[in-house]
């Protein structure tokens, strides 16, 4: 058995490059080829495609998953799913998490890729459970980052506690681009020790590095890896697709995939490519390879949002002060991940402690959200002092955040009980009020149009 592919052009490649903007009738003429690659996975759904779905695209997410499930027949779907935060950027009661998962299966996803920002798997396990229930494969995702506390051992125990809790499989999401080959191999070896899940690896190309990490990780025993179709691949998306594919060609990584069938894949997205780039969606420079992440180990987008909050402030001079505060924040703050949503956090913090020229003289609610524990457990303490300076004698919580919060759906349900024209309806409300109701005035006004223009129809049809 070869290494197998998860295919991410329709997710992750878009959401990377060009800021999650394919919309669906773009996907659907070719899904009927790729479904015939023989992919392990195509992952489709979840991460920012929802919310971009409803807020720039107008379009139902829900339509284009249930599109997407009838255009691959034979292959399994893939979503993203962050943990306890679901699509968006706070932690839901038990009752959402259970019935947005069980809406994503029974509308037709196969595989849930769940991770937390923090590693913290008490912020997973309801999804777990909840998919599982629902017969679908449930995949944690380890973020991966660097910092002491992050050794062979942390990870090689977390595997373990992976399996226990009953998950299918593991991925490591390296959202940054940090994994570098040889340290691939270790970790790779290690998550084998520590579990008989099959691992996935997950990467970006941002520094330059992700095809040749994905090679040493094959080598070491990974069983599957996410490319990208080539036309959308590389830059801050995945390695491409037919590069990988040829690479392991009469090996015993050997995928077996058509090499002209993804060629007809790669023709059919090129012209797509062009057009992006002569609109301006996709800016060339997210194409280069970008050694500071390596450098500051913040992610890509990270860095782009950095500048333009300095932009803002016009204070650009201070990139160079905000890119050594933000390692001195993360420590303070545990030392998490940086990954959504405590990047975001972490690196407008760092902004605010520079612009204001004193640590922490103004500190943001987040920021106190995850001094509280309201965001769940980092893998290190909290600087004390900084912790006192920021929530004062608050008593920080230690539980499963989620516990805390009573049921919510009933009161959502209340809320936008005048426009649910399906039962979905309730959980992108739950997600994204206010984008969600004006999706939902959108797609009545759009309905109210077309039963205007068959009214017209019908009187032109007979004068009177
Ligand atoms: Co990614």
């Amino acid at each position: 058995m070869g290494v197998k592919i998860t295919e991410t052009v329709l997710r992750d490649a878009h959401q990377s490059l060009i800021a999650t903007r394919m919309p669906t009738d773009l996907m659907l003429p070719i899904l009927d080829k790729m479904d015939k690659v023989g992919y392990h996975s195509i992952e489709c759904w979840g991460g920012a495609t929802f919310d971009a779905c409803l807020r720039f695209l107008k379009e139902d997410p829900w339509e284009r998953l249930r599109k997407l499930r009838a255009g691959l027949k034979n292959t399994k779907t893939q979503m993203l799913f962050r943990g306890q935060n679901i699509l968006g950027y706070n932690h839901y009661a038990d009752d959402v998490v259970e019935y947005f998962v069980q809406k994503s299966i029974a509308n037709g996803i196969d595989i849930l890729r769940i991770f937390d920002c923090l590693n913290d798997l008490r912020n997973m396990k309801t999804a777990v459970d909840a998919c599982k229930k629902e017969g679908g494969h449930a995949q944690i995702a380890l973020s991966y980052t660097l910092g002491d506390a992050y050794t062979l051992d942390y990870w090689k125990e977390t595997a373990k506690k992976i399996e226990e809790m009953g998950a299918d499989s593991i991925c490591i999401k390296d959202m940054a681009g940090l994994l570098v080959p040889y340290e691939a191999e270790k970790l790779v070896k290690a998550l084998k020790e520590g579990s008989s899940l099959p691992i996935q690896l997950h990467t970006h190309y941002t520094s330059g590095v992700a095809s040749m990490t994905y090679m040493k990780a094959v080598e070491a025993g990974c069983d599957i890896i996410d490319c990208a179709m080539s036309p959308l691949a590389l830059g801050t998306s995945q390695p491409a697709t037919e590069v990988m594919v040829e690479s392991f060609r009469g090996t015993e990584y050997d995928t077996g995939y058509d090499q002209n069938l993804l060629a007809e894949i790669a023709d059919y997205f090129r012209p797509y490519r062009e057009e992006v780039l002569a609109n301006g969606l996709l800016n060339p420079k997210v194409l280069g390879v970008n050694i500071k992440t390596l450098m500051y180990q913040v992610p890509g987008g990270m860095l782009s949002n950095l500048v333009s909050q300095l932009k803002e402030a016009h204070a650009e001079d201070k990139y160079e002060a905000v890119l050594e505060e933000v390692p001195r924040v993360r420590k303070d703050f545990g030392e998490p991940p940086l990954v959504t949503p405590s990047s975001q956090i972490v690196g407008t913090q760092a902004v605010l402690n520079v612009l204001q020229g004193e640590r922490y003289k103004m500190v943001t609610k987040e920021s106190k959200k995850i001094l509280s524990g309201e965001f769940g457990q980092t893998i290190k303490p909290f600087n004390k002092e900084v912790q006192k300076k920021c929530i004062g004698d608050v008593e920080p919580i230690t539980c499963r955040p989620a516990d805390l919060i009573e049921p919510q759906l009933p009161k959502f349900r209340e809320e936008c009980k005048e426009w649910i024209q399906q039962e979905e309806d309730v959980l992108s409300y739950a997600l994204f009020p206010q984008v969600a109701t004006d999706f939902f005035k959108y797609r009545q006004a759009q309905q109210e149009k077309v039963d205007v223009a068959a009214a017209d129809t019908v009187n032109n049809a007979y004068p009177v």
